[in-house]
């Protein structure tokens, strides 16, 4: 397969490329494009063997099922068997934006979307790159992140790239994507509604919404979402995250990491550069959230480049969007899990 690079601007004017891309989709092509969240590898939600394309090129296990993309709720109601009063709610708050909704499927999505689940996971993107390209297409498009498995989703089309180079045939660059976390999974199929994986919409503006919701951290819930059974945002060295503010126990776990890890890396946002020693490598990132998690995946990519051994992280308090923060460095720090 050819990959074409195609660059293009954040601009729902430039027809010319939207056009093409629709036309690789549906030709059965792959295509990357920009969502506000993350990078995503789009196909046709409807063509088997695109939706067979996909998982080969990222190298996805089948069973992890794939969120469809809809230009607005009323194309999600032709993939929903039904959207619960809560769903609705919230698609009508936060579409377009990084919320995905679980909701139960009709027979009209195919299998190998959902895995043979039951449910589908819809999300409508706030981009305009995205929602040009998915009025012209029409229908679903299906969008995982377009990085290889195991590896951090990607925030530039450069990313892309670096994972998918000669597996896809079109990127859409629109420039850095503007969250840098992947969206939040809500399953409305259960009162209360679950958060089966934290992301770009917070918790707490969920729950001003919809009232309570249940408590994510139970194991039960949490194996309704695939996704969670794999290991994701593996850097290539290992991650140790240190309390927040905690320069003490820094210093003490550098010191500790140098016995055996040749390139180590800090990312601090409270600590000061001069508590660790000079061939440490120091990211200095913002205490902003939301500033933060723009950075994250990129940070991380950039300390595999380096061929950092270790990655040390302060971590971040867990509210707002601090809890998907520290969700995905804690999946950073997990050993083992495939
Ligand atoms: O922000 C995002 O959501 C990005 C952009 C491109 O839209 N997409 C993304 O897709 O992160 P992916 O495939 O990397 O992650 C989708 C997550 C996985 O954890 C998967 O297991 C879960 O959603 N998922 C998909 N369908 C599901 C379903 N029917 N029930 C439960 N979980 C589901
Ligand atoms: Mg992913």
């Amino acid at each position: 397969m050819i990959t074409k690079l195609c660059t293009i601007i954040a601009n729902r004017n430039d027809t010319a490329s939207i056009d093409e891309a629709a036309t690789v989709i549906r030709g059965g092509g792959l295509v990357a494009f920009p969502t506000e969240t993350v990078y995503g590898l789009g196909a046709d939600s409807m063509n088997l063997l695109a939706i067979e394309k996909v998982f080969k090129a990222k190298g996805r296990p089948s069973d992890n099922p794939l969120i469809v993309h809809v230009a607005d709720l009323s194309k999600a109601y032709e993939l929903a068997e039904e959207i619960p009063g809560k769903g609705i709610l919230l698609a009508q708050s936060f579409w377009p934006g990084p919320l995905t909704l679980v909701v139960r499927r009709t027979s009209r999505v195919p299998d190998v979307v959902t895995a043979g689940l039951d449910t589908v996971a819809i999300r409508v993107p706030n981009h305009p790159v995205a929602l040009a390209l998915l009025q012209k297409f029409g229908g679903g498009i299906v969008a995982p992140s377009a990085n290889l498995s195991g590896r951090p989703s990607p925030t530039t089309a450069h990313h892309v790239l670096e994972d998918l180079n000669g597996r896809i045939d079109m990127i859409l660059d629109a420039g850095p994507t503007q969250i840098g976390l992947e969206s939040t999974v809500v399953d409305v199929t259960t009162d209360p509604p679950v958060i089966l994986r934290k992301g770009g919409l917070t918790r707490e503006r969920i729950e001003k919404t919809i009232g309570p919701i249940a408590d994510s951290a139970d194991e039960q819930l949490q194996r309704r979402s695939p996704g969670n059974r794999y290991r994701h945002y593996s850097p290539k060295g290992e991650v140790v995250i240190v309390p927040r503010g905690d320069s003490a126990t820094l210093r003490a776990v550098v010191k500790e990491l140098q016995l055996r890890s040749k390139k180590i890396a800090c990312i601090l946002h409270s600590i000061a550069e001069r508590e660790v020693p000079t061939t440490v490598l120091v990211w200095n990132v913002s205490k902003v959230h939301e500033e933060f998690s723009h950075d994250l995946f990129r940070i991380i990519r950039e300390c595999d480049r380096l061929d950092c051994a270790a990655i040390v992280v302060e971590a971040v308090d867990e509210t707002g969007l601090g809890s998907a923060i520290m969700d995905r460095l804690r999946r950073a720090a997990e050993p083992g899990k495939q």
